[in-house]
């Protein structure tokens, strides 16, 4: 079983993140949700405890279980840390290296691979700023996934919607499975200078 981190933003497009919750969580994946305050204006937490079967993360001094801070154990155990939908702000954030919140805490702390699936108004996409912030993001390893073209909410027509979730839960699979052929590959290789005294 693999362990998901799902951080979910304040876009409009959080409700389709539910879907993306369930489709991982019945794929057999340990889904943890973390929200930022933000996202928690689009769909309650409650939705996203229930349907991936975990408590949700939606701040960062919410700790309940142990001295041993709850954002830092679930950093360390990511096996994957997916963003969808991620804002605009949260691109610059976790491109800038803030940590100002729980998501953010988590990623600059995760040695997880990171997957972001942007969804944002086409301007915002396009602006120079999250241009920057992506390409920053790239280079360091983040995967992006979209966004796709079509109609907005905000009622522009343009890049910028979520990729379609059935091909976000697609490819955080395929990741998984990767990360995971890789590990037992490393796992199986003979250690260099073993049995040497
Ligand atoms: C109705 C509504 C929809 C929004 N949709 C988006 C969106 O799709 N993408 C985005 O980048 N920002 C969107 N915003 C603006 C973000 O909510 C805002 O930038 C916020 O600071 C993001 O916070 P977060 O990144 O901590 O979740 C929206 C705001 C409102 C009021």
């Amino acid at each position: 079983m693999k362990t998901v981190i799902l951080g979910v933003t304040g876009s409009i497009a959080a409700c389709k993140a539910a879907d993306l919750a369930s489709r991982l969580t019945k794929a057999g994946h340990d889904v943890h949700v973390v929200m930022t305050t933000n996202a928690t204006g689009f769909v309650t937490p409650l939705t996203f405890q229930t349907l991936s079967r975990n408590a949700v993360t939606t701040g960062i001094f919410d700790e309940k279980e142990s001295w041993h801070p709850g954002h830092i154990a679930l950093a360390d155990r990511a096996d994957l840390l997916l963003i969808a939908p991620a804002t605009a702000n949260v691109i610059a954030k976790l491109a800038n290296g803030i940590a100002d919140d729980a998501l953010t805490s988590i990623a600059l702390a995760s040695p997880a691979p990171l997957l972001i699936a942007p969804a944002m108004n086409g301007k915002m996409w396009t602006h120079p700023a999250t241009r920057e912030n992506v390409a920053r993001l790239k280079s360091r390893g983040a995967k992006f996934l979209g966004p796709a073209e079509g109609l907005l909410a905000c009622g522009y027509e343009g890049l910028g919607r979520l990729w379609d979730v059935e091909d976000i839960a697609r490819e955080a699979g395929r990741l998984l499975e990767k990360s995971s052929r890789k590990k037992s590959a490393a796992a199986k290789a003979p250690k260099k200078n073993q049995g040497k005294l």
